[in-house]
């Protein structure tokens, strides 16, 4: 499936910008800057030798690379700018472009908590720009596939999701960092299947969870005095904010009484071929396992013989796309996310993986903490919007 050039309401490319140039932020740049219905008006990054790196790697000129964010925003002019620093600038980011009448699209997670997630869409609502979060998973061709083969009975009727973590983190830091992408894609693939009662079988009703810490004797339910910052709970990841436990079970009840199940082990070595989602039907069960580039599997059963066996379900033009193209899969589909913002903004509608769907997301993560801290299910939306381990080192919550 080439990305076809788009026509657009404004009769001229699009002007796109990119803040923040570190790893994520190098994929948007260059799948802006070979976008034939983008023209990237601009990068800025803190961090000069990033930004040197990232502007390089696209031939930018210097004129248009910035030290600081307000002048390439003021300067530049985007119609819309993605945001892809770490998770504590999300936030102050996604208002100064929303005030300017700037278009987002803004990583994941898409902000430290509930307030700050809330002022983003407030932000963006009161300026009257669309805010998308970048949940891949959402234009991913073999997600789209199982999407609307759920959605046309391929599996029978909805009983159950699994969802895999892929490890390499203990359960605070994967939470904010992958979950957040589990738990969206697990909504997605249900999102077309509407339940007897009328229901979209993506609604969330309620989630109940438990946090442990050690193994064997040592083991325990996590506790207030072991909330760390995630960059102290595994020095070598992102800033994701207040995190605790290390390994944990969500399980999330959806609309139909469909439950979702969440483990995560904290397996010593990340392996993204066991990421992923499988949804359990009374036909059968679909699976999207891997990471940016997903394929989609089918079974007919749900036992191990032979004929209950997963089978790849092939996915036209999919693996052709990928055979062709030399940039890697995260160029493809941040260009998917940025033509589909482009949409969403020419249609007047918002985006599939709009600022609400992330807030979603974010919501799931919290709930697992304040499921964990009142040792009870807890219904969503939360009415506490502040971080619930905030609240729990502080004594407020017990
Ligand atoms: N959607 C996905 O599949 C996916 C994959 C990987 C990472 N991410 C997300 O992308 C985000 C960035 O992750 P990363 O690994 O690229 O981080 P990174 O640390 O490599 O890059 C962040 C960059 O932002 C810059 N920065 C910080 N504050 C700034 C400011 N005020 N103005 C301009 N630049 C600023 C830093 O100097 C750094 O270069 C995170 O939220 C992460 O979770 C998403």
């Amino acid at each position: 499936m080439p990305v076809a050039p788009k026509a657009t309401l404004l009769n001229r490319p699009v002007a796109a910008a990119v803040i923040g140039c570190g790893g994520m932020g190098r994929h948007h740049i260059q799948a802006l800057a070979t976008l034939p219905a983008v023209q990237l008006v601009g990068i800025s990054d803190i961090f000069a030798p990033n930004l040197e790196r990232g502007g390089n790697e696209v031939n930018l000129p210097a004129a248009q690379r910035y030290l600081d964010y307000n002048q390439l925003l003021d300067e530049a002019k985007p119609d819309f700018v993605v945001i892809a620093t770490q998770a504590p600038q999300h936030a102050e980011l996604t208002i100064a472009a929303a005030q300017r009448g700037i278009h987002v699209l803004c990583e994941k997670p898409l902000a430290l908590n509930l307030v700050e997630a809330d002022s983003m869409v407030a932000a963006c609502e009161a300026n009257g720009v669309l805010l998308a979060t970048n949940h891949l998973r959402r234009v991913t061709p073999a997600s789209t596939t199982g999407r609307n083969m759920i959605a046309a009975g391929a599996i029978g009727e909805i009983l159950a999701v699994d969802i895999h973590d892929k490890g390499g983190r203990p359960v605070g830091n994967t939470l904010m960092e992958m979950a957040t992408h589990y738990f969206d894609e697990a909504r997605f693939l249900l999102s077309h299947y509407v339940q007897s009662d009328g229901h979209r079988a993506d609604e969330v009703e309620w989630l109940f969870s438990r946090l442990t810490t050690g193994l064997g004797a040592a083991a325990h339910p996590a506790t207030a005095t072991e909330i760390v910052n995630s960059q102290v709970a595994k020095p070598t990841d992102r800033d994701c904010g207040l995190v605790v436990g290390e390994r944990g079970t969500v399980v999330i009840g959806l609309a139909g009484g469909v439950q979702a199940v969440a483990r995560f082990h904290n397996l010593p070595h990340a392996d993204a071929r066991y990421d992923g989602v499988d949804v359990i039907g009374t036909k059968g069960a679909l699976g999207v396992r891997g990471g940016m580039v997903k394929h989609l599997f089918q079974r007919q059963g749900h036992t191990f013989a032979d004929h209950d066996r997963w089978n790849p379900v092939t996915i036209e033009g999919y693996d052709a796309y990928f055979a062709q193209t030399d940039g890697p899969a995260s160029h493809y589909l941040c260009q998917q996310m940025a033509l589909e913002l482009i949409a969403a903004i020419e249609e007047g509608r918002q985006h599939v993986a709009s600022g609400y769907e992330g807030i979603m997301s974010l919501e799931l993560l919290m709930a697992t903490y304040q499921s964990h801290i009142a040792n009870a299910p807890v219904t969503l939306p939360l009415v506490e919007r502040r971080h619930p381990l905030e609240l729990w080192k502080q004594g407020v919550l017990a």
